[in-house]
């Protein structure tokens, strides 16, 4: 993949089929590691739905098409995350996951360290323990 400055993240990164697989790789995780089995159990039992929407999230987060706000059942992300108890430990699955999503996903280095900086500041805003 070719840097040219004008390039969104979104396009840096790949594309839908790029944030795609980073999606499918963080819910395989967290459906598959017991470490992670709190923050596995806060999510309903069909993760399919959950698939869609961060996909979907994500690709406009980066600058791509805005899917999520598209969506008749998209929602804020505060009232969305308020009624889960996010604490630390939380908070630490949820990165711990994505964190190793991305370490498998191809995006170059400079790249991911700004995602993981903009992840690691928003899912600390959602904690309320
Ligand atoms: C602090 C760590 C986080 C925890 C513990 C967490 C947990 C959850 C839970 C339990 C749900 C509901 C799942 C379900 O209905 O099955 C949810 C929904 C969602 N989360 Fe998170 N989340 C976190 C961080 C994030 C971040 C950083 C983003 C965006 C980058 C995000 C995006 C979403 C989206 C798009 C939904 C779907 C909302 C909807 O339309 O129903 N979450 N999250």
């Amino acid at each position: 993949m070719v840097d040219e400055p004008g390039q969104t993240p979104y396009e840096r990164a790949g594309g839908a089929d790029v944030v795609r697989r980073l999606v499918d790789r963080f819910y395989d995780l967290m459906e598959s590691d017991p470490a992670v089995a709190p923050l596995r159990a806060m999510h309903a039992q069909d993760l399919g739905p959950m698939r869609e929407k961060l996909g979907d999230f994500l690709i406009g987060w980066l600058g791509g098409p805005p899917l999520y706000f598209e969506r008749e059942d998209s929602r804020c992300m505060g009232s969305t995350h308020r009624p889960f108890a996010i604490d630390n430990a939380i908070r630490e699955q949820w990165l711990s996951c994505m964190h190793r999503a991305l370490d498998e996903s191809g995006i170059a280095d400079d790249l991911q360290r700004q995602i993981r900086n903009a992840l690691g500041q928003m899912t600390e805003a959602m904690r309320n323990r």
